[in-house]
């Protein structure tokens, strides 16, 4: 453990839970279980988190193996996502941050809900994914939605500036800068709700990611904006495991959840089989993924 947090809580408090579940894997910074996230959450003491990241399934009948099924009635699915979010927020220390990541259709509801508990809505950040399949009758659907709430006054924000875009064929800026373009600040500029330069993961080597995989850069950028070294990070549902691969990389603590295999997890913690997250391929990105 990390000693004095800057967080709510003692991640000890969190990690131990002498009556619930306990971890199936640990590291000086965090803990994982393996299980449901609803049996996990249920046995975290109150206000002991500072930042809830969760990137759900999105109900889209994908196959994640055995354990839950991904297709169930609308009201279902939205049912059991008020549980996880009200149980979240109940996590939340004062200030403390909640991202949640899903598609339009879902997160329009899921932050119709965390307003109607009394979370202070931040943003509606845009993701944007370039390229998506096409939905007969429709639009493209071409971004994803980050909700960022917070539990009142928000404790920790950090604005990010980022790098000025530049055309990757002819190296010329993006924007128009309206002749302004020296005035910039030299760090890049203030970043907006629209994330544009979030690419789909793919690996060095085998050019390949893990199925729902989030850019590591999208989680950096969170960690960042809303929690400081020492902070209790919680992800309800682990995947790959990128939100406790940054957490550690960027010193705060966590708390991991997973219904399904945890060897992926496990290994990319422990560094079997790591590989080289490739920068963002940009525009070639294929669809959605999930
Ligand atoms: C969209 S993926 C998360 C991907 C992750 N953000 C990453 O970057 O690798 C959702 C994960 O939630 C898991 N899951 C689904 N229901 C769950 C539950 N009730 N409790 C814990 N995990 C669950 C699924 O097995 C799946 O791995």
């Amino acid at each position: 453990m990390t000693g004095q947090t800057n967080g709510a809580a003692q991640v000890g408090n969190a990690l131990d839970l002498p009556d619930g579940p306990q971890p199936a894997f640990r590291t000086d910074l965090g803990a994982l279980y393996q299980g449901d996230c609803l049996e996990v959450m249920r046995n975290i003491p109150s206000g002991s988190v500072d930042l809830v990241f969760a990137d759900p399934p999105f109900n889209l009948g994908k196959i994640y193996g055995k354990h839950f099924t991904d297709a169930v009635a609308e009201v279902e699915y939205t049912n059991w996502s008020e549980v996880w979010i009200k149980e979240g927020l109940r996590l939340l220390a004062p200030g403390g941050a909640f991202f949640l990541y899903n598609i339009p259709k879902w997160n329009m509801r899921n932050g119709a809900y965390m307003q109607s508990l009394g979370m202070n809505f931040r943003h509606w950040i845009t993701i944007d994914i370039k390229l998506s399949l096409p939905i007969q009758g429709k639009l493209y659907p071409s971004h994803y939605s980050l909700l960022y709430f917070t539990n009142g006054k928000p404790k920790t924000f950090t604005r990010p500036r980022i790098p000025i875009q530049v055309c990757r064929h002819c190296g010329k800026d993006i924007k128009d800068y309206g002749g302004h373009r020296n005035k910039l600040h030299p760090d890049g500029i203030n970043l907006t709700d629209v994330w544009n330069d979030i690419h789909p993961v793919r690996h060095q080597g085998t050019k390949n990611r893990q199925a729902n995989e989030l850019s590591e850069k999208l989680l950096e950028r969170v960690l960042g904006i809303a929690s400081e070294p020492g902070d209790v990070v919680l992800d309800p549902f682990g995947g790959s495991g990128t939100t406790y691969a940054v957490a550690e990389r960027m010193h705060r603590q966590w708390l991991g959840v997973e219904l399904g295999d945890i060897e992926p997890i496990t290994n990319r913690l422990t560094g079997i089989g790591n590989q080289v997250e490739l920068p963002g391929f940009g525009d070639s990105g294929k669809g959605r993924r999930k």
